[in-house]
């Protein structure tokens, strides 16, 4: 397919080059023009702004936020009023369920299709691509992003005609494996401070009850104590739990747990700066202990 690509971040530059790779022709674009280099080396073409990377099918978007997404997607040059009629807007960024609703009405307005697509997977996982990815839209747009999400992902789940509902599948998945990373934090500074082998515990773990990837990964980060340098960084996940909390809002939920994380989520950036990985709330816990390693 012809397709464009807008923000080659952490995952983004990942997944862009599995597009190459896969023989799509892919137009990038990046804020920062400079990471657009390792791409064009690879195969891909480069977009001097992003109305220029709309020139095809369809165009992904992979941003940091709401505000990066609002300002890439609307206004004179953005990728509403750049698109072709009938085209294609594949939104993969982590959004709130507010935006992905008024995304998909101006899509509408403006003749085009609309389709949310956020991930789960970190940059490795893109790298491989092996992501998996929560897709919601209109049945054939779905279908028109296939082979895209074939070269991205391992497996793709559809939740129906309404994008939002996607983005909603994703907050809360996000919030679920912050639960396990202060879970584990928490159960690592029990075990650590009694002085038991933090890695022989995560094996322990890991290889009877708790066998599942959150646990694993999260899991070697914690007892390693490793959140430097960030596969996703802390500002993002504190973002994610604000805006899960945000839904909660909206459909009148309570998440008393979800409220905690945003608040260990606030400490380690009020603490530690915008650097550290979302896993490093699991040092609080062994802060909290009095644990020095
Ligand atoms: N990292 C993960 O493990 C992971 C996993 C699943 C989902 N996600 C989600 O995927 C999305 C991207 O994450 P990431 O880790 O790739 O983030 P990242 O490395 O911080 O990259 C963010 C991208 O957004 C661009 N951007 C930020 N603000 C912008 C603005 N105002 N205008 C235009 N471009 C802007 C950045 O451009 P510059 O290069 O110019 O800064 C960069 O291309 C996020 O929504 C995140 O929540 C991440």
């Amino acid at each position: 397919m012809r397709v464009g690509f807008v923000g080659l971040g952490q995952m983004g530059s990942r997944m862009a080059a599995n597009l190459v790779k896969a023989a799509h022709e892919v137009t990038v674009y990046n804020r920062t023009a400079g990471k657009m280099q390792p791409l064009l080396k690879q195969g891909a073409y480069s977009a001097a702004r992003v109305a220029d990377a709309c020139r095809g099918e369809a165009v992904i978007t992979m941003l940091a936020d709401d505000s990066a997404v609002e300002s890439m997607a609307f206004g004179n040059e953005g990728v509403i009023a750049s698109l072709g009629k009938g085209c294609l807007h594949i939104s993969m960024s982590t959004i709130s369920v507010a935006l992905s609703e008024k995304l998909a009405a101006a899509h509408k307005e403006a003749g085009l299709h609309f389709v949310a697509a956020p991930v789960f997977g970190r940059p490795e996982a893109a790298a491989a691509g092996e992501l998996f990815i929560a897709a919601a839209g209109d049945q054939g747009a779905l279908d028109a992003c296939m082979p895209l999400f074939d070269a991205l992902g391992q497996k793709t789940f559809t939740f129906g005609d309404n994008p939002s509902a996607a983005n909603l599948v994703k907050l809360s998945g996000n919030f679920l494996i912050a639960s396990a990373i202060e879970a584990l934090g928490e159960a690592m500074a029990l075990v650590g401070k009694a002085g038991i082998d933090r890695g022989r515990y995560l094996d322990f773990l890991t290889s009877t009850l708790f066998g599942a990837p959150i646990y694993k990964i999260y899991g070697a980060l914690i007892a390693g104590q490793k959140y430097e340098p960030a596969g996703f960084a802390a500002p993002l996940g504190y973002k994610d739990i604000r805006l899960a909390l945000e839904a909660a809002d909206k459909f009148r939920v309570p998440m008393p747990l979800a409220s905690l994380l945003k608040d260990r989520l606030l400490r380690v950036l009020a603490r530690d700066g915008e650097k550290l990985d979302w896993s490093a709330i699991a040092q609080l816990a062994a802060k909290d202990a009095g644990l020095r390693d």
